[in-house]
């Protein structure tokens, strides 16, 4: 299935909130397939339908653990539909963020240390997890996305948004959401 042009902020279409998905059918599976691969394609560790002009409420995300960087934290791979964030712990932490719609972009967000997600998978099966740290923001950055609500608008100090290269000349901070 192909790689989809990934739409880059500007665009209206991620702007909006996304409709909840009401039919797990071959539609959905191969948004999926598309989704999975312009992942992959990107080098991305998350990816939400609105990002490929899919007005629904569906997010992927994961990341394996990288011999090549043994301290990166590795997030479940996961397909969560229809999900539903709960704040665990009110702790806000500042971290970098990147996103594929921004691309060689990125900002320090705030966003709530530990949180629980519920959803459900591809089948219609049930999703409930408690996450923190790094598990816990891809989560809140990729949600985001279904509510149309891009990173920047989460930054609060403009002067830590800018372009990778610039901000990090030796390569940090390279994953992008
Ligand atoms: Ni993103």
């Amino acid at each position: 299935m192909p790689v989809r042009p990934v739409l880059r902020m500007g665009d209206a279409r991620l702007l909006r909130r996304a409709e909840p998905v009401g039919n797990f059918g071959d539609d959905l599976r191969a948004l999926l397939e598309d989704m999975r691969d312009t992942m992959q394609a990107l080098n991305g560790v998350g990816l939400a339908a609105p990002q490929i002009g899919a007005n629904l409420r569906v997010v992927i995300f994961g990341v394996q653990k990288n011999p090549r960087y043994p301290d990166a934290e590795s997030v479940p791979e996961t397909v969560l539909i229809n999900p539903v964030i709960t704040v665990l712990e009110e702790v806000i932490d500042d971290e970098w963020e990147g996103c594929l719609s921004l691309p060689g972009l990125r900002g320090l967000v705030p966003r709530f240390r530990g949180i629980r997600y519920q959803g459900c998978d591809e089948h219609g099966a049930l999703i409930d997890r408690a996450a923190s740290g790094f598990h816990a923001r891809v989560v809140q950055h990729e949600c985001d996305h279904l509510d149309g609500i891009l990173y920047p608008m989460r930054v609060v100090d403009m002067r830590r948004f800018g372009f990778q290269d610039v901000l990090f000349p030796s390569g940090e901070h390279t994953a992008s959401e």
